[in-house]
């Protein structure tokens, strides 16, 4: 079943006038010049999909300089269900999510409602940053496909706070000894699941970019993506254990998936250290797809896939390879300027939208 985002429309929100924009449910191009705010349509999609925006923790920045509170309406269609959420900004509250009209106690809640796949110029980070960008990588995506492993998650931190604290805020080290083994056994217990859940995640990641990525460059180069978790799950008890000692020198867990990484290689070597501009953006891209491939193979459903400013940064094979490979998604994407290959054939199913400082127009 395909995800298909109906309509769309907010006030307020950074500096998009307020409007409603209905979508085709295949292909939707919203162009604009440079700082117009098509990313800015962009990210009130993520945020109705996953709750948070792409760009920043700061809901302030969210809201348009000269009002005090934003809001954003999302009408989604799965096939099955039509469904309405909505979006409430305040600045210095908590972001206020609802789903057809019922407020949702936690944003978490809101996860795998409208399933969104996103390649945008920020998911270069997914190469070029630290680990914490690739973990979050996983977890985004594990929290759009089970309910139960964003549970984890979200407990495995908890207890991971409340472990370090009683390493930071005691220097009694038998007390500590003593109360660390009921976070232990709890770190353990949701760590193993999140580790597993992972490994099993990016295996089928892996099988499928390593396949999108051979296409992408005729043949000619081979992408591999390996988990790398700090301890697998078998041993994740016992390292912990182990650790206890340095732990406690340190105030801090050492040990467990909150220090897991994911390697990406070409033809063997490591993207990160030796990989071209050109290679680290056709990997994420090779990334980015597999993504949906995994969310139909998990799920059934097709994620919407929304492209921000991709086209730009590619080559025109590159550019051709997505639009011919992209099949049976709706796409919502953004560009500068739209030309024959974007277009596309005549008689597609498409809505094009302008975007000029902020006020959106159809173009018919
Ligand atoms: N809180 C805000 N209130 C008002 N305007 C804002 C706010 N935050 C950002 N903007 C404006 O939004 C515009 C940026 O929009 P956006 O990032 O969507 O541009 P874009 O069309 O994607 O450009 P590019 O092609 O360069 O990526 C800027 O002009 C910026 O000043
Ligand atoms: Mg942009």
């Amino acid at each position: 079943m395909k995800n298909i985002i109906e309509s769309l429309s907010f006030r307020n929100f950074r500096n998009l006038e307020e409007t409603v924009m209905n979508f085709s449910p295949d292909i939707n191009i919203i162009y604009g010049d440079n700082g117009m705010g098509k990313t800015n349509i962009i990210e009130t999609i993520f945020i109705c999909s996953t709750g948070r925006s792409h760009r920043t923790h700061k809901i302030s920045s969210l809201i348009n300089y000269e009002k005090e509170s934003a809001n954003i309406v999302l009408y989604k269609n799965n096939g099955f269900y039509k469904d309405k959420i909505n979006i409430s900004l305040r600045e210095n509250e908590r972001k206020g999510v609802a789903l057809n009209g019922v407020p949702l106690k936690r944003i978490s809640d809101l996860f795998g409602n409208v399933k969104v796949v996103m390649f945008s110029p920020e998911d270069m980070s997914l190469i070029n940053e630290g680990p914490g960008a690739r973990r979050r990588f996983m977890d985004m995506e594990l929290c759009q496909l089970s309910r139960i492993y964003c549970d984890n998650l979200e407990k495995y931190f908890k207890v991971l706070k409340q472990r370090n604290n009683l390493l930071k805020n005691s220097n009694d080290v038998k007390y500590i000894k003593d109360s660390l083994y009921i976070w232990n056994s709890q770190l353990v217990e949701y760590g193993k699941k999140i580790i597993m859940a992972r490994e099993e995640f990016i295996k089928n990641i892996s099988a499928f970019s390593e396949e999108i990525y051979k296409r992408i460059t005729g043949g000619r180069e081979k992408l591999g993506v390996y988990y790398r978790p700090e301890s697998l799950a078998e041993e994740f008890g016992t390292k912990l254990e182990k650790s206890i000692d340095r732990d406690i020198y340190y105030k801090m867990t050492h040990n467990g998936p909150h220090k897991d990484d994911v390697v990406f290689k070409i033809n063997d070597r490591d993207v990160r250290v030796f990989g071209s501009q050109g290679q680290k953006k056709s990997a994420v891209l090779a990334l980015k797809l597999s993504e949906t491939e995994v969310i139909k193979k998990e799920t059934n459903e097709m994620p919407v896939l929304l492209l921000d400013d991709v086209m730009s940064e590619l080559d025109r094979g590159r550019q051709k390879f997505i639009l011919e490979n992209i099949k049976g998604m709706q796409i919502i994407m953004t560009c500068t300027g739209i030309d024959d290959l974007i277009y596309g054939k005549s008689g597609e199913n498409k809505a094009v939208f302008f975007v000029n400082y902020g006020k959106i127009t159809v173009k018919k």
